[in-house]
């Protein structure tokens, strides 16, 4: 079996964060998202993978994963010029998947459990296609499968609903035979000028095709927005063992579970709460409070300032007396004090967003 991810798209809802690259880069828990789908493909025995490389930075994509070696994979990529949807990122893959069964993994999902059981359950059985469906609380915002309680077939799949039959929506993990590409040949570009992915499961089972489905245990996250990201973020640390490496300072706390990298220094007159990693050669102190629920990259220095429930990226400088919650700061960014407190002295990139 091969493994697909879609590594396309332009991320519109995630900038300024995808104005440098794609959003499936974007670290949770300090690991680009896209790595936690190549891992599950590992864990599962898939490790013929083809990347999906859109016109956002896909060089940035090439040069983090390269031929995947170093995650002990085989990777192939396959270009999309637009996002012209996820049946048309499926559409260039005919030719990497040839005559074998395969799974394709939206580079932006994250499925706590992985894939072994759902790819052993798929290989064994002789359905056409599987798709994984999970609860949601907000059906419209997804595509939806109607089911068959009696039967437990699917009925219907349909995009974004505005008026949901059913809370049960299609996650970003399709388990497909090549029966998918003639399917995808009769697809016409949506409203929103995309080949659904929907569609082609429904046009799928309309021309008499099997499609299993399974109901996903343990949780499923689509990583679109901010606020999913930062969920996503949490949802995994909850999840964090303990890995500690630091140096640390007499006065200074760790409490719960934290991983903290090497050669990071913890100094004076700070606490840190777990759940949270804390990557390699990060000052972290004097008089920080962090934690739970945060994520710091690598070289990252912190001094006076107090952090929960928050993303902050690698080779960041915080100095100021401030305190951040749900908050994302991307690479490279810098928050000092300014001496004179009535003035606030900002440098914001596109569509920026503050709190203050
Ligand atoms: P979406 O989240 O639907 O689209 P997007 O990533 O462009 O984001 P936004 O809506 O904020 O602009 O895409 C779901 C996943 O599929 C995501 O990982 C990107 C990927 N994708 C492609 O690789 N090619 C495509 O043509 C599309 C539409 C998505």
């Amino acid at each position: 079996m091969k493994g697909i991810i879609l590594h396309g798209g332009h991320g519109t809802r995630l900038r300024p964060l995808t104005h440098t690259g794609p959003k499936q880069l974007l670290p949770i828990a300090n690991k680009p998202m896209s790595q936690y789908a190549l891992e599950d493909f590992r864990e599962a025995g898939i490790t013929d993978i083809g990347i999906i490389i859109g016109d956002v930075y896909p060089e940035k994509v090439k040069e983090y994963y390269g031929n995947g070696e170093n995650f002990g994979v085989k990777i192939s990529y396959i270009y999309q010029d637009k996002p012209k949807g996820i049946s048309h990122a499926i559409k260039l893959c005919k030719e990497f998947v040839g005559n074998d069964r395969f799974v394709v993994y939206l580079g932006d999902n994250i499925l706590r459990k992985g894939l072994i059981d759902y790819k052993n359950n798929f290989e064994s059985s002789s359905n056409d296609a599987m798709i994984l469906l999970c609860k949601v609380d907000d059906p419209s915002r997804f595509g939806i499968a109607e089911i068959d309680s009696e039967s437990k077939k699917i009925k219907k799949i349909i995009e974004k609903p505005s008026e949901p039959k059913s809370d049960l929506a299609v996650i970003g993990v399709y388990f497909l035979t090549p029966k998918i590409f003639s399917i995808i040949d009769k697809l016409k570009p949506s409203a929103r000028g995309e080949l659904e992915i929907t569609e082609a499961l429904q046009l799928l089972m309309e021309e008499n095709n099997s499609l299993q489905y399974e109901t996903v245990t343990g949780w499923w996250k689509d990583t679109g927005t901010p606020e999913d990201i930062l969920h996503a973020n949490q949802l995994v640390l909850d999840s964090i063992g303990k890995e500690n490496q630091f140096v640390i300072d007499k006065g200074s706390t760790v409490k719960g579970n934290t991983v903290i990298g090497k050669e990071t220094e913890i100094s004076s007159n700070s606490s840190i709460q777990g759940p949270s990693i804390i990557g390699a050669n990060c000052r972290i102190g004097p008089n920080v409070t962090l934690g739970p629920n945060v994520s710091v990259g690598d070289n990252s220095i912190l001094e006076n300032c107090k952090i929960e429930n928050s993303i902050i990226m690698a080779n960041c400088e915080i100095s100021a007396d401030v305190h951040l919650s749900n908050s994302i700061i991307a690479n490279g960014s810098k928050i000092e004090a300014n001496n004179d407190q009535t003035k606030h002295e900002l440098l914001l990139g596109e569509r920026s967003q503050l709190k203050i």
